[in-house]
Parts: structure tokens; C-alpha cells; sequence
């Protein structure tokens, strides 16, 4: 799978996309991320990407020809499933979205700044907006990290243990069971005896049990879906 990134601050996108799961992934060949400095494509040697907005108010706005001569070009090289746009009014991000993403070849992020970008940006260009959540952030570029994380670590090969995506929270709408490790009893606290009992179909059901109480207690929303 291939992610293009158009943000004016790549440098917030570098770290998280540059180790461990990430890192993986892409050493392995099975995502290539990259980054493309939206002033590239700026109006004028200042490098200006935005400007006031028409009717007044406090904030810039990202313009329209420096974020479509970004697409555009891009759109030359590959053809993008989506074009997504990462903003707070979009459609909340979950494990579904991201399920679906991953089954995709090539993606095309923007990261919006300031206020936001122009309205036209969004009707011609943009298929699809997302938001991570109720929250707003100084600029897409953390909540584009989140959105390649939870892609990238999907796709096949990625994870050395083929089902451990398919064990995580919200996969099948339920959060995910408690885990333990060695050891067996620290400080008289002990492990749940049936995890030790080496019994598989035991374990599975106890796990289960586990998921459908934490998910009751934390999020009985995800069980009404
Ligand atoms: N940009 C600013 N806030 C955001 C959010 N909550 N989700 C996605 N993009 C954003």
C-alpha cells in the first residue's frame, strides 16, 4: 500500500511513522509513506499556503491553488481510492474505517492548518474527511499518524503473529480481554487460575466472557451497534 501525505509541517509526521510497527511495515516493503511539503507549491517566494478569511473572523485559511496543484500533481503519478481529509468535522475514525482503508492500494492524506482549508478543496477534491475524535487539534498531521498507525499494522505481514490484529479491542465491536504475564504471582497478586490451566477452549471462553463484561461495563454503545 502506498500513503501520500500533503501537510506543511512533515516533520511532525516523521517520528511516529519511522519506528517500530511503522518501521516495519515499511522495511518490509508492504507500505511506502511519503511526504510532500505543501509549500512546494506555495503562491509566491514567501512560501504562502494561506490566506484571511472572506466575511472576517480570526484564522487563516489554507488556500485553494497551492492544495490543488499539490493533488493535482500527485494525481498524476497514481490513481487514489480515497482522498482523505483529516479534520474535526469529519466522520469519526474506528476500526472499521480503518479495516477498510487497509484494503486499499494507494491513499492520499491532507493535513489541514489554521482554520481549515477552503470549502472548494473539500467538495472537488476530498472523498473522504475523517476526524480521530471529538477534540481539536493544532493541525491533521497527529491525526494523520494515528490513521497511517492503524492502517499500516493491518496489512498482511505486517504483525509477526498473523492474529493479533484480529484479537484487538473493537475488532468484532467488543474491547479486547485482559492480558497477564510472568509472572504467575507478584506480590500476592495472582493470575486468573484458568489461564494457567492450559485448556484452549477453557481460556477462549474465558477470554470471551471477559470482552463481553468489559465492553457492558466500559462501552455498552459498541454492543448496541
Ligand atoms: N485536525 C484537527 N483536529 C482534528 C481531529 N480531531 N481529527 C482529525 N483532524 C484534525
Amino acid at each position: 500500500m502506498h500513503i501520500d501525505i500533503i501537510t506543511v509541517v512533515p516533520e511532525l509526521l516523521e517520528s511516529p511513522l519511522s519506528h517500530s510497527i511503522m518501521k516495519r511495515a515499511q522495511d518490509r516493503g508492504l507500505l511506502t509513506v511519503q511526504t510532500h511539503n505543501l509549500r512546494q507549491w506555495a503562491l509566491n517566494k514567501y512560501g504562502q499556503v494561506d490566506d484571511y478569511q472572506f466575511g472576517g473572523g480570526a484564522g487563516m485559511v489554507m488556500m485553494c491553488e497551492p492544495l490543488a496543484s499539490a493533488i493535482e500533481h500527485l494525481q498524476k503519478e497514481k490513481t487514489y481510492d480515497e482522498v482523505i481529509y483529516l479534520t474535526p468535522d469529519g466522520e469519526r475514525f474506528n476500526q472499521s474505517i480503518a479495516n477498510q482503508f487497509s484494503l486499499m492500494e494507494n491513499l492520499l492524506v491532507i493535513c489541514g492548518h489554521y482554520k481549515g482549508i477552503d470549502e472548494r478543496i473539500r467538495q472537488y477534491f476530498v472523498t473522504k474527511e475523517i476526524s480521530i475524535g471529538d477534540y481539536v487539534l493544532s493541525g491533521g498531521e497527529l491525526a494523520a499518524s494515528v490513521v497511517v498507525d492503524a492502517i499500516g499494522r493491518l496489512l498482511p505481514g505486517v504483525l509477526n503473529n498473523e492474529t493479533s490484529a484480529l484479537t484487538d479491542s473493537f475488532q468484532d465491536n467488543l474491547l479486547a480481554p485482559p492480558v497477564y504475564t510472568r509472572p504467575a504471582e507478584f506480590r500476592g497478586w495472582k493470575v486468573p487460575e484458568i489461564l494457567l490451566s492450559g485448556n484452549p477452549n477453557l481460556i477462549e471462553n474465558w477470554r470471551f466472557e471477559q470482552s463481553l463484561e468489559r465492553t457492558k461495563t466500559r462501552r455498552p454503545d459498541l454492543l448496541a451497534d
